[in-house]
């Protein structure tokens, strides 16, 4: 049978290329996102070259949204083998200026906490049992080097606290495996040419889901609870 991997914010930049690398590595994706209907031009690229991929509408900000997924999921599958939380908004120049620390809003923090760390607590939250029913499972947040608490930091501060929470959501699950065969991992992709990232960031697509995969195909008894880049350890 096919494994089935799971990947939110599926429609563009480093989701879509993590998408098309697990069909490429033999996986059933189930690609989450928000509007299905909006990346008609992108799936259908993916169906042309035969991708078994399941598009799934899904807004991790919204809990009624992740509860709905996750049950279909549950009633269409009854597993899932790999869980990519990669969808994530930097919203922090709403907040104008070069977002300096002084100008955060609440709001604007609270927005951020939504996508980038609650909606991946919630989804890891109710993918894992299924996992440990398994006895298998790679779960891979996709954080930042923004998040790291080693380097003297200043603005996208909603971002930046948003991405540190998720390294803790990452170690939470981790210390839940127990003798199941499940890695929970943070991974930093770099700055990477997409939407986010902007045109003159120093790395592709290619090379930002690099860390990504390697993540994702943990061979049995693989690291667990550790955040990566390109597969090698990165400070906190
Ligand atoms: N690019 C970089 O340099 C960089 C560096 C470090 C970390 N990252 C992280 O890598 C991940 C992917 O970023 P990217 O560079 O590919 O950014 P991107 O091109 O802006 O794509 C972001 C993706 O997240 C989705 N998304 C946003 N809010 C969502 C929600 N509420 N529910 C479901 N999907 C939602 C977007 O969907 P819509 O099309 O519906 O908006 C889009 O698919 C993010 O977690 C980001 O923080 C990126």
């Amino acid at each position: 049978m096919k494994k089935i991997a799971i990947v939110t914010g599926a429609n563009r930049g480093l989701g879509l290329a993590t998408s098309e690398a697990l069909i490429q590595r033999g996986f059933k994706v189930i690609m989450a996102m928000r509007s299905p209907d909006k990346a008609q031009k992108e799936l259908n690229v993916l169906k042309m070259k035969g991708a078994d991929i399941v598009p799934m509408k899904l807004d991790v900000s919204q809990e009624k949204s992740i509860n709905d997924f996750v049950e279909t999921i549950k009633k269409e599958y009854g597993f899932v083998d790999v869980l990519i939380n990669n969808a994530g908004i930097l919203i922090d120049s709403d907040d104008g200026g070069n977002a300096s620390v002084f100008k955060t809003k609440a709001s604007t923090i609270q927005k951020t906490f939504n996508t980038n760390t609650i909606g991946p607590f919630l989804l890891t939250q109710k993918i894992f049992p299924m996992m440990k029913q398994e006895g298998y499972g790679r779960i891979v947040n996709v954080s930042s080097g923004m998040a790291q608490l080693s380097e003297s930091q200043t603005a996208s501060a909603a971002y930046r606290l948003s991405k540190t929470a998720l390294n803790m959501v990452t170690n939470l699950f981790a210390s839940e495996v127990g003798d199941a065969d499940i890695c929970v991992n943070a991974i930093s992709p770099g700055w990477v040419r997409t939407d986010m990232g902007g045109p003159h960031a120093d790395r592709s697509v290619e090379q930002g889901i690099k860390g990504i995969i390697w993540a994702a195909t943990l061979p049995k008894g693989g690291p667990n609870g550790t955040f990566t880049r390109d597969g090698e350890k990165i400070p906190w």
